[in-house]
């Protein structure tokens, strides 16, 4: 993992500045348990190769710079530390302001500003964490430059407030939580309610996870997200009235299908029972892949989709394409969506000589369904965020 020498020539030319210091954030793919997490349930995440690199050094004054070749239209983008409110026009910046403020009011002292250039190889917008994982990379840069001692799950736990109070999504710790915490070829079973969480070995054989994207934009996904998070509470507080519980993650199926009645509105009882049945399933898959059952893994990934797709009602015509093409392909063990849903990425479990037929067949098929190509990379899980020395 290196910087690139034409991104230390870039720094240098934006800021007039050689010595920089350098940073790697990944994003991740979720294996199994899909909003689950801000529903008291299991969640088996892992860190990804693709990633957001960035390059910093401290400046005298107060201003913070910042530039990214993904948005170079927007040009070097300057806002002062003193002054971190959110301001739609600067785009991505408002998640570099929303770290570096929610970092400030948990007691640090940022005192001076710093110039920041970054580069992401993840999909914008595909549902990978591209957002978590800029979060994590400035809140490392902070900790860099200013010598702060910040224990990661307080970072990580940072990063969502950002998502929460600063952006306006209500999204859970998932995603902050996988970029984070990452290790090479580790997923991270972990329990949304307790934030107790083990690092799984991934040992797939002669498997790969090919992440498929829609490159459709998750456009009003954060309304719909934020929807079905209420719709998940409402269904709670029905069933609290009766159930001495703390989360829908606290129920297991069967306890859940006796009493899902006291909910007492079918479409609040189907959204319920994707968080319910989802949480199991997220269990179970874990057991599976250590016990080195792919094939049983691969099964629960679709059944995963499934839930996602008429429980849940987060798929859509493009990811149900991809994801029932792809399960369809031979040497294919499973496929489902990945993220928040809506559009953006599903993951699939092929095997590795299949790949490039695979590939073949899933983009042609869903070409001609859906009028537009999608786009394939091969995930190898990574570490999580981290200088680079
Ligand atoms: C988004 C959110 C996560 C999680 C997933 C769905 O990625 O940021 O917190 O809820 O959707 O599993």
């Amino acid at each position: 993992m290196d910087i690139a020498p034409t991104l230390k020539e870039k720094f240098l030319d934006l800021y007039a500045v050689n010595e920089s210091n350098h940073y790697f954030s990944p994003g991740r793919i979720n294996l199994i348990g899909e909003h689950t997490d801000y529903n008291g349930g299991h969640v088996f995440p892992a860190s990804i190769t693709y990633g957001t690199y960035g390059l910093a050094a401290p400046r005298k004054d107060k201003t913070v710079s910042v530039y990214s070749n993904n948005f170079e239209e927007l040009g070097v983008i300057r806002f002062e530390i003193d002054q971190l409110t959110y301001d739609k026009k600067d785009n991505w910046a408002n998640y570099v302001k929303g770290m570096i403020l929610k970092v400030q009011q948990a007691g640090y002292s940022i005192d001076h500003g710093f110039d920041l250039l970054i580069e992401g190889n993840i999909p914008n917008g595909a549902g990978l964490s591209s957002s978590a994982s800029l979060e994590l990379l400035v809140g490392v840069v902070l900790e860099d430059l200013f010598d702060l001692t910040i224990d990661r799950l307080t970072l990580v736990q940072l990063g969502q407030k950002v998502e929460n109070e600063f952006i306006g999504v209500n999204s859970g710790i998932m995603d902050q939580f996988a970029v984070g915490f990452g290790e090479q070829d580790h997923a991270i079973l972990l329990d949304t309610n307790t934030l107790d969480y083990e690092m799984v070995p991934v040992e797939l054989n002669d498997y790969a996870i090919v992440i498929m994207n829609t490159n459709k934009r998750r456009e009003l996904s954060d309304s719909k997200y934020n929807e079905r998070r209420s719709q998940c509470e409402e269904a709670l507080e029905r069933l609290q009235q009766t159930l001495a519980i703390p989360s829908l993650g606290a129920l297991d199926t069967e306890t859940f299908e006796k009493n899902c009645y006291l909910i007492g509105d079918e479409t609040l009882i189907r959204r319920a029972r994707h968080a319910v049945t989802e949480n199991q399933r997220t269990l179970l898959a874990k057991t599976e892949l250590v016990q080195g059952n792919l094939s049983t893994f691969g099964k629960l990934l679709n059944a995963s989709h499934h839930s996602l797709r008429f429980d849940y009602e987060v798929t859509g015509i493009e990811l149900d394409t991809l994801v029932e093409t792809a399960q369809k392909q031979p040497n294919v063990l499973g496929a489902r969506m990945t993220g928040a849903g809506f559009g953006g990425c599903a993951i699939a479990l092929v095997n590795e000589e299949a790949i490039p037929a695979f590939k073949k067949n899933v983009h042609d098929i869903y070409t001609q369904a859906i009028g537009y190509a999608p786009a394939f990379y091969v995930a190898h899980i990574g570490p999580g965020t981290t200088k680079i020395n």
